[in-house]
């Protein structure tokens, strides 16, 4: 049994300092660079371990141009957020205050929804008032006594991996699971799994994606497990020839399920245990063979990102019928971004044309973040990637925060959403909060090929440490969260 700690000392330092400037400078161009290589560095180690096959060795030498096209996608891409304000301490000494492009939404304060779940926490007085609340725009709180945050406990959670299970594996602080997410103009519904269980009652629900999705997914199914008694629940792995993991939630007749899907599109790297392939290559047409699986689900949670960043330039196959005539058949080199942009088109004309609005309620979550660079945030001398980080970046300023994240596909998602005419899908958007918790990353306290990292492995975060999967409980729990405004508060 995992016993809680009590917060770290460390903690609440994070409150006591002051926001600081930062002008943005040439980090930006050798920030985006180094990024891009740890994360090919990363992805392949992780599938192979094997660091003298790096795919960007083997690679073409990139176009300069591209390369600082993707140094400078903020100031370039007309997609690109608008830089946030200046940032203010907040009166009650929470320092973290994130000001980006939120989504605005209304969360319709005819509560009555709002108190079924969360008491009266939300409610404005005015019952008909709609209160706009940009549930993406806020801060990050300290909950040093555990009373909203964690959601649930490492411990109370068997269907955790041990991929996640940050405390079990030997980290030594659980002060990330302590951080809330709170909204500038509202409140977050408090999270009732059973409000929850009800409305998935005789549905399925359905995360499909990559290994972020997966993580997510995870997230959810420790969130609504807990009220559910022992031996009505179950959880099925690699369905349906491996792609789906499915959680079943027997008396409330739901599932909560997990499809490997990580381009959305058909890839070589569909295979949910094999696909560590070296070429990765996609069919950016070609959905139906994935989509046939998303039939008749009620609650879809797309995702896609971290699988593109392994090169500037993808590899597409652009005939349809490609894929079966085999993946080593001609491929075009495209830019990331547009390649992005071609397969989400894709993806939103199946959505368009075979989801009815009326039955199912479709989500697409944005980037999940990587830390690779405490350059970016400041970090230490001696600071390796996420390693060692306890507490989440406190002094984002005007400029902006660069820790490497490709804002030019975040602008692509928004963008093909927006341009959806029958099937509204919500972007769930988490890049802008979640790149300040570098420190709910799985860093060294998880597994590589399978297996544990051994203390030699963990003593070398250059080498092994996981700065893109995010421990549990921890920051997936805040995404899941949003969800649930979503489907159960009917917050926008
Ligand atoms: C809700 O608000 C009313 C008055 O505004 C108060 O009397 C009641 O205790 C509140 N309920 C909860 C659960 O906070
Ligand atoms: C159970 O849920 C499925 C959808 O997941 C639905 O098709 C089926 O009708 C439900 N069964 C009952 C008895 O309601
Ligand atoms: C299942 O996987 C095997 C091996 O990868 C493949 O040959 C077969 O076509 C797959 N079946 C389906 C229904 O996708
Ligand atoms: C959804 O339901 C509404 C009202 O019942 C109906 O007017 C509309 O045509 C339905 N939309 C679709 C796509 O079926
Ligand atoms: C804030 O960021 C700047 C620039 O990255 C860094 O030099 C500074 O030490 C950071 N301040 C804190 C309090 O972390």
């Amino acid at each position: 049994m995992q016993r809680r700690k009590p917060p770290p000392a460390a903690a609440p330092v994070a409150a006591k300092q002051a926001a600081q400037r930062r002008t943005p400078g040439p980090l930006s161009f050798a920030g985006a660079l180094l990024s891009l290589l740890l994360v090919a560095t990363f992805l392949y180690i992780n599938d192979h371990g094997n660091i003298a096959k790096l795919p960007l060795a083997r690679a073409r030498s990139p176009d300069l141009r591209l390369l600082q096209e993707a140094a400078h996608h903020k100031v370039n891409s007309r997609h690109a957020p608008a830089p946030p304000p200046p940032p203010e301490l907040d009166k009650d000494q929470q320092p973290l205050r994130l000001i980006d492009t939120p989504m605005s939404m209304s969360m319709s304060s005819s509560s009555a929804s709002l108190e079924e779940v969360g008491g009266n926490r939300s409610s404005s007085s005015d019952e008909q008032a709609v209160k706009v609340c940009e549930l993406y725009k806020g801060r990050w709180v300290y909950d040093a006594a555990g009373r909203e945050a964690p959601l649930y406990r490492e411990s109370e959670c068997g269907f955790l991996t041990e991929q996640v299970t940050c405390m079990r594996n030997g980290r030594r602080d659980d002060s990330y699971q302590r951080w809330r997410w709170q909204p500038e103009g509202c409140d977050l519904p408090r999270f009732e799994a059973r409000a929850l269980l009800e409305r998935l009652r005789n549905k399925r629900m359905m995360f499909v994606g990559d290994s972020l999705n997966r993580n997510q997914w995870e997230s959810m199914v420790c969130l609504v497990q807990s009220a559910i008694p022992y031996a009505q629940k179950t959880l099925t792995k690699f369905v349906n020839n491996g792609s789906l993991n499915v959680f079943r939630a027997h008396e409330y007749n739901a599932t909560v399920e997990f499809y490997w899907a990580p381009f959305l599109v058909q890839s070589n790297s569909d295979d949910p245990q094999v696909h560590s392939v070296r070429d990765r290559v996609i069919a950016w047409r070609s959905i139906a063979k994935h989509a046939a699986n998303w039939k008749g689900v009620h609650y879809l949670v797309f995702n896609t990102y971290i699988w593109w960043l392994n090169n500037f330039n993808i590899k597409v196959l652009k005939n349809r019928g490609a894929p079966f005539a085999g993946w080593s058949s001609r491929y075009a080199l495209v830019d990331r971004a547009i390649a992005y942009r071609e397969v989400l088109k894709t993806w939103a004309k199946w959505v368009d044309r075979r989801i009815d609005p009326n039955k199912t309620q479709v989500f697409f979550m944005a980037m999940s973040p990587n830390h690779f660079m405490p350059e970016a945030w400041g970090g230490s001398a001696g600071a390796v990637k996420c390693a060692m980080e306890t507490q989440p970046i406190v002094n984002r300023t005007r400029g902006g925060l660069d820790i490497g994240t490709d804002w030019r596909l975040h602008g692509v998602a928004r963008g093909v959403l927006r341009s959806m005419r029958r099937v509204r899908v919500r972007f769930v958007d988490i890049t802008a909060l979640s790149e300040l918790r570098k420190d709910a990353h799985t860093s060294v306290h998880t597994l590589r090929q399978g297996k544990l990292l051994t203390p030699d492995q963990q003593a070398d975060p250059r080498t092994y440490a996981d700065c893109i999967h995010w421990c549990l409980p921890g920051l997936p729990d805040t995404w899941n969260h949003f969800l649930y405004a979503h489907i159960v508060a009917h917050a926008g």
